[in-house]
């Protein structure tokens, strides 16, 4: 018998009722018991020995490698790789759950993305077709020609043409389609005089298709002199996300899983001519910067995950090379360590010890990837791949590239400067000091100079100095620990207080990291309906449902709150005053050796030095006080 849910949330509930963590992990990871808690190999990262516990009384998962973590539904989004949305209706199916009224109209949804998507098929038929028969057809397949575009390209590709006239494509398709349904799909629109007129005109069409092969959007570019923009693109729409389509994957998808890696272009002609050209896994971002969703849905593919940034070569190339590779940097980071050195130069030997390997193919200065590939060839496009440098080495190269210009050691210091900006993020050191060795012997410096300076980099970025300790890498690391801990106290099984007066026992700005103090707000807020630990769990797994990251930190909560478990009540104040206490200390340690810092910037007669040194003063009193 179907069960009625009253909203999105109650479905969620009701799903997460019937999910059990070990039954729900057990279907992709082997689990064994020990003690309470049951032991797999991670999922999410290359697990060599079993890292992912599970645990049943708590109902969450928890890799202590990769730092993966969440509740049963989050493991379920997360492993599929899927909206959490449509993971969520497939369950609700299979669980009789009925949907909310308003949810209802999620089938309707589903019959009007069936009919845009086939309205936009239909479009992209009819293009092409006017490519031979419009009275302007001349002038497209000319512009066609003249970019090396053969007969075999456009069936490849379903190119077409869109006429220059109002209405080509709308008296066509509203025999077979509602005008709510063209506009939707963004094939038409409303023209200032009230009527119905087409949205692409005059150029050529560059049928946008998904993963599936099914036809969505399109790009649009201009043939004619002073035309703009020289791109339109389909706006995003019930069938279609910038973000997460690549143009050209779904005819890509062999040639990336044969190759084991993808080469990822800046334009629809880019793909186009290397796609046609024999470079089968090209593919290219819609009109749009990568997103962390397109190197998601690419990770799906290539298991090694390398990828090969093959932009155009200039200066805002360069940039988008900087851009792109971070995007990807941060999105597959928490899966391990990214390829930064070459050991063997034959890449063929995957391994898959990395979380990515990101690589850079720069043919000569100038040309992009089309117009290389159509005047120099696919084989010559192919060796600059083979020997594509990983991304360190480029951004190395690329700086390296003005060497000679600079003569004076201001100049060698400020070239230095940029290579620490690159080399401060490889985390072998042993590696680290490699590219130092080589680097120092290129541009003539002293080797130990410049690991000096690359040493004082880091102590800049990750800690203050105190003297001669470093005493706040580990404080840092302790004061999120500590406001986790004090963020515990809510989940904790058997406290004796309410929420009320647990909120109470925390003094106000307590928590200061920024993620956790989301956490905080969203207890707050769930705490006003709530009453009990599992339910505030429970809905704040639901709340967090598409932030992989608060999924985490709330894993790591979670985890932390079985400290507070079977204490007795004033225990259990105790342990929460002592963490309040030393995170005040932590606090002040902070704040006083900001000023310190500022101290040291101002000159010594300075009215302003005084002033801070009075600050420091009281700062100093305040705590010697405090013990
Ligand atoms: N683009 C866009 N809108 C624009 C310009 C560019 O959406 N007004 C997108 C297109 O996806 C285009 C890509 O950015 O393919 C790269 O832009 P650009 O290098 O300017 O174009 P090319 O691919 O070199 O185009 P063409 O070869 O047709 O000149
Ligand atoms: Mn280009």
């Amino acid at each position: 018998m179907a069960i009625m849910a009253n909203s999105f949330e109650e479905v969620i509930s009701l799903i997460k009722d019937r999910l059990d963590i070990v039954d729900v992990v057990s279907q992709y990871v082997v689990l064994k018991k020990s003690g309470a808690n049951y032991w797999g190999l991670c999922p999410f990262h290359n697990d060599k020995k079993p890292s992912m516990s599970v645990s049943p009384s708590k109902g969450i998962y928890k890799c202590f490698s990769c730092g993966a973590g969440g509740d049963a539904l989050s493991f379920l989004v997360k492993i599929q790789n899927r909206e959490y949305k449509d993971v969520i209706l497939e369950l609700a199916e299979k669980y009789g759950i009925e949907l909310p009224q308003k949810f209802h109209s999620s089938k309707e949804n589903k019959n009007q993305k069936k009919e845009m998507i086939s309205a936009c098929e239909k479009a992209a038929k009819f293009y092409k077709l006017q490519l031979k028969t419009a009275e302007d057809a001349n002038k497209a397949m000319s512009y066609l020609k003249g970019r090396d575009i053969t007969d075999d390209i456009i069936d490849k590709f379903t190119l077409g043409w869109a006429p220059n006239k109002y209405d080509t494509l709308y008296k066509e398709l509203k025999k077979e389609f509602k005008d709510e349904i063209l506009e939707k799909a963004g094939l038409i629109l409303k023209s200032n005089s009230g009527g119905w007129i087409d949205r692409f005109r005059n150029r050529i069409i560059i049928p946008i298709q998904n993963e599936n092969g099914e036809f969505v959007a399109f790009g649009a570019r201009a043939v004619d002199e002073g035309q703009n923009p020289k791109y339109l693109n389909s706006s995003d729409s019930l069938i279609y996300n910038k973000s997460k389509i690549l143009f050209g994957l779904n005819s890509a998808q062999d040639a990336i899983k044969a190759e084991d890696g993808v080469i990822i272009m800046e334009g629809y002609f880019d793909v186009i001519s290397a796609q046609a050209h024999g470079v089968g896994n090209a593919v290219a971002s819609c009109g749009t910067a990568l997103t962390p969703e397109h190197v998601k849905l690419l990770s799906r593919y290539t298991k090694s995950r390398r990828i090969y940034l093959s932009f155009d070569t200039d200066t805002a190339g360069i940039n988008a090379t900087k851009k792109g590779s971070a995007v990807i940097k941060e999105t597959l980071s928490a899966l391990g360590n990214i390829k930064q050195f070459d050991e063997s130069h034959i890449s063929s030997n995957t391994d898959n010890k990395y979380a990515c390997e990101i690589r850079v193919v720069s043919q000569p200065e100038g040309k992009d990837p089309d117009e290389f590939i159509r005047t120099t060839g696919a084989d010559a496009f192919k060796t600059y791949v083979k020997n594509a440098p990983l991304l360190i080495d480029f951004l190395l190269n690329n700086i390296l590239k003005d060497k000679n210009s600079a003569k004076t050691p201001q100049e060698k210091a400020e070239l230095v400067n940029q290579i620490i900006e690159v080399l401060k993020d490889v985390n072998n050191k042993i590696i680290q000091s490699e590219y130092v060795k080589m680097v120092s012997t290129v541009i003539d410096v002293d080797e130990n100079a410049m690991l000096k300076e690359l040493a004082n980099h880091r102590e800049f970025g990750e800690y203050a100095q105190v003297g001669n300790k470093k005493l706040v890498t580990n404080s840092s690391q302790f004061e999120i620990k500590a406001q986790k801990n004090l963020l515990s106290v809510f989940l904790a099984n058997d406290s004796s207080l309410s929420f009320k007066q647990l909120n109470e026992l925390l003094p106000e700005n307590i928590i200061q990291d920024e993620t956790l103090i989301i956490v905080k707000n969203t207890i707050d807020k769930l705490v006003c309906t709530i009453n009990n630990v599992k339910e505030l769990t429970k809905s704040l797994y639901t709340e967090f449902i598409e932030d992989d990251n608060l999924t985490q930190i709330l894993t790591d909560i979670v985890e932390l709150s079985e400290a507070f478990n079977g204490l007795e009540p004033a225990e259990f104040e105790r342990a929460v005053k002592e963490n309040i206490v030393r995170l005040k200390r932590c606090y002040q340690e902070k704040e006083t050796e900001e000023i310190r810092r500022k101290y040291k910037q101002v000159n010594d007669d300075d009215i302003e030095a005084l002033r801070i040194q009075m600050q420091l003063r009281d700062k100093i009193k305040l705590r010697t006080g405090d013990k």
